[in-house]
């Protein structure tokens, strides 16, 4: 089987953290590298956290710090979904922080070229891709596609129209949208619909996999944060929805529309405006096949020893 090449840039981040899991469970997908940017947390630790569960789950990749700041705006963090750590509720072995020594932009540059076709799947703010395709557009030759989770066709999480991921570098999310490259926005509105219930949390529970206990407690304390600041009924499984996407491609609905960053400052600011559009390059995510997406979750828990 042709194995897709990604490079995963990510802010774990809870649902991070399981993106990270279906990477290393996926048998379609070829994980190159992990970057990783300021977002749920500081980089700091982010970069901790996607290098925690990396090595706990035996995923074994460079994995690079980027941006510790977005483009232009101030830093916006998310503390209060994602805890201290901005991974709470599991204790990991202390590991070796063995990073690698190159920049997260740096290191997408170095595996674009290397490769004739990469997808470059972002689950945090896109300051790294941005920066990227800034410095090195000859990149851009060698990028397949960009799947992202981040906005909204209906409505954002943070504010009434914006969503975390492009609300916290809507800069560079404009320049990764108008880079004119392929693109996949799994967003909010379909996101929204994944919630780990109680039914949820019971299917994946009665997986016995080390993979399996770090999805239950991480999502234990994601469940109570979503409820205590959204007032949601369970935590909305967010950005592994990029990465199933992939691995089965019936699971997520796409139309082909126009995006648009609002990045005029006032109540708008950091909303992705989607058109309808036939003959886009963006497909946006539309629906979502949840039984699916959970029967994948859990044998990919299963998958692990
Ligand atoms: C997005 O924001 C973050 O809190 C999640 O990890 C996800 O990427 C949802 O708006
Ligand atoms: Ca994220």
């Amino acid at each position: 089987m042709d194995k897709r090449k990604i490079i995963l840039d990510c802010d774990p981040g809870h649902d991070d953290a399981i993106a990270i899991l279906l990477c290393g469970a996926a048998k379609n997908i070829d994980l190159l590298a992990l970057t990783v940017v300021s977002g749920n947390q500081t980089l700091e630790k982010t970069a901790r956290n996607a290098l925690n569960v990396s090595r706990f789950l035996g995923i074994h990749c460079p994995i690079a710090s980027g941006a510790k700041n977005p483009l232009v705006r101030s830093r916006l963090n998310c503390g209060e979904i994602h805890g201290e750590s901005g991974l709470d509720g599991f204790e990991f072995p202390e590991y070796e922080l063995d990073y690698d020594k190159r920049s997260a932009a740096l290191l997408i540059r170095d595996v674009a070229l290397q490769n004739e076709k990469i997808t470059i799947v972002t689950t945090g703010p896109m300051t790294n891709l941005a920066t990227a395709l800034l410095k090195y557009p000859e990149i851009k030759s060698h990028i397949d596609e960009i799947v992202l989770m981040g906005g909204s066709t209906s409505g954002g999480n943070l504010t009434p129209y914006a969503e975390f991921n492009i609300l916290a570098d809507p800069d560079a999310a404009d320049i990764c949208f108008k880079a004119g490259l392929r693109m996949k926005m799994v967003g909010l509105n379909v996101t929204r619909k994944a919630l780990v219930l109680p039914s949820v949390m019971e299917q994946m529970s009665k997986v016995d996999t080390s993979a399996a206990k770090l999805f239950i407690a991480l999502m234990k304390f994601f469940n109570k944060t979503q409820n205590e600041v959204f007032g949601l009924p369970a935590g909305p499984l967010h950005d592994p929805l990029t990465i199933a996407s992939m691995m089965d491609e019936s699971i997520v609905t796409f139309k082909p529309m126009d995006v648009r960053i609002a990045l005029e400052e006032g109540e708008h600011y950091g909303e992705t405006v989607c058109t309808p559009s036939s003959d886009s390059k963006i497909q946006v995510a539309v629906d979502v096949d949840l039984k699916a997406y959970w029967s994948l979750i859990e044998k990919a828990l299963s998958s692990f020893r």
